[in-house]
Parts: structure tokens; C-alpha cells; sequence
């Protein structure tokens, strides 16, 4: 039988893929920064059994159509909102995505979001480096306790949990939304169920880990902002799309709410004159929730093992978003 052929659409370690090349004929996008251009991307998967693809790919229908080999997308990501799922699932294209390797990672990063906002870490690490530190002072970069607050978690799956865990440990109290009621949050974690509005009214931190759907896009927008309390601070790790960033912006320089820590962005990578970047009480990260070597690292094996178990060892996949026909 013939080798299988795959294309990774980034530059990845290669004693990681080396299984992979090993079995197929792997073709590979060979730089790290720079996004495969959309012509390569095509040409590419129109003679591809398997891909390897970032989330900032696009794999739409367009692509699907012309790619009549096509048997399988590894998304080296847990979100899969980059795919169309149902041009995949008609063409009976398996796509897989990266849960649980991610989930521990993912909640440290979006609560170290939350504590830098909290405790304006960014803007007083600038401060120093700065050389404005010239004396000690009352309440000289003073910040908002996180300790005791309410964290208020809109998206309570595996990464969720795991930011509820953490902010227990902060003595937290904790309160989500979620489209279903997630029972072992609730028994293990004292974790509440409220309605959107009262996990906004009374949240101290409102925490967006949201997948981007077409229920969620554009979510907190011009309403939700007004109904958060003025000191309040909002936490997205989730998907940028979820928030009307104009709508944020009003909010942050009316002060209908205090500070905004956020990972990802509408668009990305957010351009630098983007207005948001221009206010201190907005510290901006760029999409690196799970990004820990370690982590990063069993993505990427996560990814190789589900391309070899369908490709070459007529498996089913170890994480499948969509199963075949
Ligand atoms: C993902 O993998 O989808 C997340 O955005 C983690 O950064």
C-alpha cells in the first residue's frame, strides 16, 4: 500500500514527528512565526491523506472540496472553531483536537492572567524597568485583592474546573454559567450555578473560557459590560470573538468596569495601535494559554498519534472532534 501523505502546517521538532515520517511522507510548512499562505495551505492539502494544522489555519469548505484525499486534521488545539466541522463530517473528514494534556496549563495561564491584572504585575514591572521607581508609596500601584473575592466562570468544562480549583485554593468564591450544569464542579469544588446575569452582576472577576460558536461570538458585548460591577475585571482566555472589543473599550474608559486581562483577541495577532493596547489597566497576551514546553510538547505527540492511528494503523483516533463514517 502507498505511504500516506501529510502536511504540518508549522515548523515542529522533529524528533517529535519522527514516528510520523517514519510511516508517511511528510511535508512540512518549514517556518515557526510565519502562517503557511493560504495558496501553499491549498495546494498542499489537495494532495494530503492527513494535516497537521494550527489554530490559526483555515480549514473551511473551500479547502475540504479540493481536497478529495483528505481522511483526517489533527488541530494542534483544543478549539476547533478555525474548522468546518460540517464540510469535514459531509466529506467524512475525522478531525481531532488536543483536550486534557492542555487543561492544567491553560488554567495557570489564565490565572496568572487574572492575578497580573489584578495586581497590575505588568504595569509595575514596567515601572521598574522604567527607572520611575524614585520612593515607596501609600497606595503606589495598588490593585484589587483576589484573595476572598468572586470569580465568576463563564465556560465550565476541564479548563474551567481547573481555574475553579485554583481559585479555591485563593479562597475564593466561586460561582459559573455553563450550558449544562456540571455536577462535579458543583460537589468537589463548592462551585454555584447562576444565570448569565447574576454571574455578571456579582462576579469580582468574570472569567470568559468560552469556545467561539455562533451562540457565543460576540457574547459580552455593550449589555453584559454594564451589568458587571464598576471595580470588576474581565478575564478572557477563551476565544476573542466572544467579546465586542469595541464594546470592552467603551466600558474600560467609562469606567463601567475596572481592568480587562485578556489572551486572545477578535482578531490575531491584535495590531499594535489596536485602541485596547493603549490602556495600562489592559494586559494583553498573545494566545499562550498552553503554552509550556511540556505541555506543548504531548499536543504535538497528541496530534502525531492521532494521524498514525488512522492513516497507518487503521485505529480510531485518540481524541476525535468528529468520527468518520
Ligand atoms: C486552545 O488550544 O484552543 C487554546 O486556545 C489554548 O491556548
Amino acid at each position: 500500500m502507498a505511504k500516506p501523505t501529510v502536511f504540518v502546517t508549522r515548523r515542529l521538532p522533529n524528533a517529535l514527528l519522527q514516528p510520523l515520517k517514519d510511516a508517511v511522507h511528510l511535508h512540512m510548512w518549514e517556518e515557526e512565526l510565519e502562517p503557511v499562505p493560504r495558496e501553499t495551505l491549498l495546494e498542499a492539502a489537495a494532495a494530503a491523506d492527513g494535516l497537521l494544522t494550527m489554530l490559526s489555519d483555515r480549514i473551511d469548505r473551500a479547502l475540504i472540496e479540493r481536497a478529495p484525499r483528505l481522511k483526517v486534521v489533527a488541530n494542534l488545539a483544543v478549539g476547533f472553531d478555525n474548522i468546518d466541522l460540517a464540510a469535514c463530517e459531509e466529506r467524512g473528514v475525522i478531525v481531532c483536537n488536543t483536550p486534557d494534556v492542555l487543561t492544567e496549563t491553560t488554567a495557570d495561564l489564565t490565572f496568572a492572567l487574572l492575578m497580573a491584572t489584578a495586581r497590575r504585575l505588568i504595569e509595575a514591572a514596567d515601572y521598574v524597568k522604567n527607572g520611575q521607581w524614585k520612593e515607596w508609596g501609600p497606595y503606589l500601584l495598588a490593585g484589587k485583592d483576589i484573595h476572598h473575592q468572586t470569580i465568576g466562570i463563564f465556560g465550565m468544562g476541564r479548563i474551567g474546573a481547573a481555574v475553579a480549583k485554583r481559585a479555591k485554593g485563593f479562597d475564593m468564591d466561586v460561582i459559573y454559567h455553563n450550558r449544562s450544569r456540571n455536577e462535579k464542579a458543583e460537589k468537589e469544588l463548592g462551585a454555584r450555578y447562576v444565570g448569565f446575569d447574576e454571574l455578571l452582576e456579582t462576579a469580582d472577576y468574570v472569567v470568559s473560557l468560552l469556545p467561539l460558536t455562533e451562540e457565543t461570538r460576540g457574547l459580552f458585548g455593550r449589555a453584559a459590560f454594564k451589568k458587571m460591577k464598576k471595580d470588576a475585571i474581565f478575564i478572557n482566555a477563551g476565544r476573542g470573538a466572544v467579546v465586542d472589543e469595541d464594546a470592552l473599550y467603551e466600558a474600560l474608559v467609562q469606567g463601567e468596569i475596572a481592568a480587562a486581562g485578556l489572551d486572545v483577541f477578535q482578531r490575531e495577532p491584535i495590531g499594535k495601535d489596536h485602541p485596547l493596547l493603549k490602556l495600562k489597566q489592559v494586559v494583553a497576551l498573545p494566545h499562550i494559554g498552553s503554552a509550556s514546553v511540556a505541555t506543548r510538547t504531548k499536543m504535538i505527540e497528541l496530534c502525531r498519534e492521532n494521524l498514525l492511528n488512522v492513516l497507518v494503523r487503521g485505529q480510531s483516533p485518540l481524541t476525535p472532534v468528529t468520527a468518520s463514517r
